[in-house]
């Protein structure tokens, strides 16, 4: 009968929970979807070895529970200069802290992915790895430091982690498995860095106006046949090609033919210059190959104190071309040169719309980077490349990261706050789309800005529309340079804190994009000092709040 089949569906459930696989807890630290993505990948793996894998996010990890794991898999990227990325800072300040009860029986090893091109190259992992040994966790393999092309040395690292994972003995008392909430492997997709989707290009239009100081495009990307799904939130990488007539120059000073052929590569060096190499940001062993044979004074003695900040400053604005100019008589082979290249990366891109809104498109919002120096026009990569060499028909290569962190909330009658100035609008134009099209009842709220209303207030008809309809609820903007004062964001969200307060108490979520030397600092501190105030708290007690928010995920940032 009825309470047979309840009783053996229960002892059905005890029996398969005793013959349960051991788990392997994988947990990282991501800022823009990349360390959480390679985590699902190892996750689809890890059954495969007969372990039954646990995905988090390190700052959903209590110190307690953490110790308590036997086998841990950290995966975690580079934050800025060294720093742990968003949500795997609270875990941090408590392991670099405390220590965990039992840690010793705990087997580890630490993936990192990073960038050699920043100071503090997989600093986060690095801490992490020698925060552990300290601790006297067990490290089963060694740590491996990635590169931007991360993909296979991450994969190989994986591979050969997750055999020596199933081989550990879980001790008796050891925790069960907390049913893993999502830890099926995304599919991944068919486009990917190797093998980026070639797709028209539908529009290329400037938002900004033409008295601005800044130049911002609004991008639409067909997706066609591809396949490709996105959501709010994730990013797309754009393969750019280099500016032809930089690499007419580089050809020209290297004296060489753009059809030379170069050791070790089947393309002819133009198409190496204009494709694969990063000719703009000079590679550190560019700099030192220059350095040692160039005989310039500047730079030897800046290379030789190991001033890096000094080393960053003469650098600023140079590209390949300036240094190979510095001495005219450094001769230099096509196979000298190109061996001491970095490969061109792709750049990723916040992405602007929601796929609910534009099934078929993407699109983004990109500030077009432009000086001149040295009597010589300059630009960013990639952005000048879509503004400039990609017209609308045209087909440029595209790929999605998802940034499963970064979404609207999936309560769609939970407020959402959005701080975004200048392309820091992207993802929250995705958002509010987003919300549009799914019936989110939920308030929104956006803070934008810009230099001035007149020429940077970009969107500003499909704002106004959103505030019409309903969808956005509050619009404050700060333009910074149209009175003698700075108006900031910051400086709208303590005007506005009474209420900024009480929609955080009423289970706001807070977004932050753009900038993160300046901007992104600042609103976080503004977010502390609204807070304590309207909250009545001290500053300890803001901290508090605001950690309970980034534990709850209710403060998340998209920022660079
Ligand atoms: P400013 O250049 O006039 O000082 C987008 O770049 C906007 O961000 C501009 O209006 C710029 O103002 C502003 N901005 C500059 N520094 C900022 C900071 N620390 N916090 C917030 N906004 C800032």
């Amino acid at each position: 009968g009825f309470m047979a089949g309840l009783q053996t569906r229960l002892l059905d459930m005890g029996d398969s929970a005793a013959r349960a696989k051991p788990p392997i807890y994988i947990l990282y630290g991501s800022q823009t979807g990349n360390a959480e993505g390679l985590a699902r990948t190892a996750a689809g793996n890890a059954k495969q070895h007969g372990l039954e894998p646990v995905v988090k996010a390190l700052d959903e990890v209590e110190l307690e529970e953490f110790g308590n794991m036997r086998r841990v898999m950290i995966i975690t990227s580079t934050y800025g200069e060294g720093e742990m990325p968003d949500n795997a800072q609270l875990f941090w300040e408590a392991l670099s802290a405390g220590h965990a009860e039992r840690i010793e029986e705990m087997s580890f090893g630490v993936l990192a992915i990073g960038d050699t091109g920043y100071d503090g190259f997989c600093e986060a992992g690095k801490n992490l790895d020698t925060r552990l040994e300290q601790l006297g966790a067990k490290r089963l393999l060694a740590r491996v430091d990635c590169d931007v092309d991360f993909e296979e040395p991450a994969n190989t690292w994986i591979e050969a982690a997750l055999p020596l994972f199933a081989e550990v003995e879980g001790g008796p008392d050891e925790v069960a498995a907390t049913p893993a909430t999502e830890v099926a492997a995304p599919v991944a997709s068919a486009y990917n860095r190797k093998n980026p989707y070639a797709s028209a290009l539908a529009v290329n239009r400037r938002l900004s106006g033409q008295g601005s100081g800044k130049e911002i495009r609004h991008y639409e990307f067909d997706l066609g046949d591809s396949g490709i799904h996105y959501e709010a939130g994730d990013a797309l990488n754009v393969v750019p090609e280099n500016n032809p007539e930089l690499v007419s120059l580089i050809l020209e000073r290297l004296d060489a033919k753009a059809d030379a052929a170069v050791a070790k590569h089947d393309q002819p060096l133009v198409e190496l210059l204009a494709r694969n190499f990063e000719i703009s940001t000079p590679s550190r062993e560019l700099i030192a190959a220059v350095e040692q044979r160039a005989g310039n004074e500047d730079l030897s003695r800046i290379v030789q104190s190991g001033d890096k900040a000094a080393l960053e400053h003469w650098l600023w604005g140079k590209d390949v071309l300036d240094l190979l100019q510095l001495n005219p008589s450094l001769a230099l082979s096509a196979d000298e040169f190109v061996a001491l290249l970095k490969p061109l990366q792709h750049r990723a891109y916040s992405i602007s719309s929601s796929s609910l809104a534009n099934p078929d498109r993407i699109h983004l919002t990109v500030a077009s980077v432009r000086y001149a120096s040295a009597g010589r026009q300059r630009g960013g990569v990639c952005s000048t490349y879509l503004a400039d060499r990609v017209q609308e028909g045209d087909t440029a290569g595209i790929f999605l990261t998802t940034n499963k962190s970064f979404r609207v909330p999936v309560d769609k009658s939970a407020p959402v706050i959005m701080v975004g100035p200048g392309t820091g609008i992207a993802p929250f134009r995705a958002f509010l789309q987003e919300r549009r099209a799914s019936d989110a009842d939920g308030r929104n709220w956006l803070f934008f800005g810009d230099q001035t209303r007149a020429s940077d207030f970009i969107y500003e008809d499909e704002l106004t529309a959103m505030m019409k309809d309903g969808v956005l609820n509050r619009l404050d903007l700060a333009f910074s340079r149209d009175q003698s004062d700075k108006i900031y964001v910051q400086t709208r969200m303590r005007e506005n804190g009474k209420e900024l307060y009480a929609w955080l108490q009423d289970g706001g979520h807070f977004y932050v994009c753009g900038d993160a030397s300046r901007m992104a600092k600042d609103v976080d501190q503004a977010l502390h000092d609204v807070v304590a105030e309207h909250g009545g708290l001290d500053v300890e007690g803001a901290i508090a709040y605001v950690n309970q928010l980034k534990r709850d995920k209710r403060y998340l940032r998209d920022v660079y």
